[in-house]
This record gives structure tokens, sequence and C-alpha cells, in this order.
């Protein structure tokens, strides 16, 4: 992490850095390949500059190991994506598969996208954000880790242009509840459902690792979107 990031860091971070393994893969990936598809955190980020077109850009946060963000990417060549996450293997598997892929719209950041938002990333720049299965940290005592508060989505909501949206999807039940709340108390937020509640599944989601298990698990899922007004 750079000497530059800014002083107020969140101490208490929304992860745990996993120990898992890294396969040959994913190393040969983190090793060879942000030069090209990777983006660094020493400076502020030239959206407009990442890309060859001018297409709308979307950041998503904890991408895991990336199949549905490569999936979103795939199926929308006129969007440009900025995938974040901080666990390693994950990283290493996306930017092996956008090699392979040769996919020139999906760009991939290895950082906490908490400081990521705050030192990096320009005010009023991009067209959404999604967060899909955020770790619930469903234990009462952790859940000042949880990803989604109040500070965290007003810093999201500052780097959305106008009319740029918010996509949150969930398996937690009490976990879709806070965001729920989070956002619809943030003045500049309008919930896309019009009992300000939840929405159908877009069908534009991606399925994800996550959601696959929580599926099989019998969980429900929530997705909420809101745009910037
Ligand atoms: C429960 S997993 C969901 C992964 C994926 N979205 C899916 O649905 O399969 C949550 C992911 O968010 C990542 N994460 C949590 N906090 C993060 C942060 N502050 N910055 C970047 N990634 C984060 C974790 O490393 C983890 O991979």
């Amino acid at each position: 992490m750079s000497e530059n990031k800014s002083t107020h860091l969140r101490t208490i971070k929304s992860f745990v850095k996993r120990a898992g393994r890294v396969t040959e893969r994913q190393q040969h990936a983190l090793d060879n390949l942000k030069p090209m598809y990777g983006v660094e955190t020493n400076k502020t980020i030239d959206i407009n500059k990442l890309f060859a077109n001018n297409g709308a850009i979307i950041v998503e946060v904890g991408f895991g190991m990336g199949q549905s963000l490569l999936t979103c990417a795939v199926n929308n060549p006129q969007h440009n994506y900025i995938g974040i996450e901080v666990h390693e293997a994950g990283v290493g598997a996306l930017l092996a598969d956008i090699d392979v892929s040769q996919l020139s719209n999906l760009k991939v950041i290895h950082d906490d996208a908490v400081q990521v938002f705050k030192d990096n990333i320009v005010d009023d720049t991009l067209d959404g954000i999604q967060i899909f299965f955020p770790d619930p940290w469903h234990k009462k005592r952790h859940h000042k880790r949880r990803l989604i508060q109040t500070a965290f989505v007003e810093l999201l909501v500052k780097k959305l242009k106008a009319g740029g949206f918010i996509h949150i999807a969930t398996d937690w039940e009490n976990y879709a509840e806070h965001i729920l709340m989070v956002c619809n108390a943030i003045p500049h937020l309008i919930n896309q459902s019009s009992q300000n509640t939840y929405v159908p599944r877009p069908a534009s989601r991606p399925m994800t690792k996550y959601e696959k298990r929580g599926e099989r698990l019998g969980h429900g899922v929530w997705d909420l979107v809101f745009y910037k007004k």
C-alpha cells in the first residue's frame, strides 16, 4: 500500500486475509499480468485513460474468484469494468481469465476498496458500483466489520455521476435489512423499488459463487438498487 494513503484510515477491516492456497496459474498471473490488466493504487486513477472506449465505467467491490465479473464484462462489451478485491487467489484467477479471453473492458485492483475509494477515485466519475454478496459478518459482535455502513455508502455516492447506480445483493436477511436502512437514509439516493424495499433479481446479474453456495444452504437472495439523484 502506498505511503500517500490517507491518514484517516478505517481501522476495522471488512475482510480478513485468507491464507488459502494460490495456485501456480494464479501466482503466474499475479507476477506477470498486473502491468496489462491491473491498476496501481499509488496515485489518483485517471479513469478516463484506463479503457480504449468511453463506455460506462462500473466498479465491482469484492469479486471473489471473479467468474461473475468476467461474465459481466464478456456479456457487456459496451461497458467497462473495474474489479477491486483483496484476496490474492481471486485476483490471480481473474487476471489469468482476462488474459485467456483477451478482454479490454475489465481491469483489476488488488487492494482494500475502502482505501481505493478514499484515495484513488475521483468524485463524480463512475456510472455504477456493484457489490455482490459482501461478507455478512453474521455474529452481532462482528457487525462493525460489515462493508456496507453509512460512511462507506456516502463515499460511494460521491464517486458516482448523477444518475449512477449502486447495486447490492446479499443472501443474509439481517444484512439486507441493514443495507436497506443505510441506503434509504442517504438523501442523495433513490431506491429503484417503488416500495423503497428490494427489487426482483435483475436478469443481467450473473449467478455468483457465493450465491450458489447460499442456494445450496437454502438461503434467500435480496437485491437492492439505488440511483444517485
Ligand atoms: C463473501 S465474498 C463474495 C465474493 C463474490 N462477490 C461472490 O458473490 O462470489 C466477499 C468478498 O469481498 C472481499 N472483500 C471484503 N472486503 C473487501 C474490501 N474492503 N476491499 C476489497 N474486497 C473486499 C473478500 O475478500 C471476499 O472475496
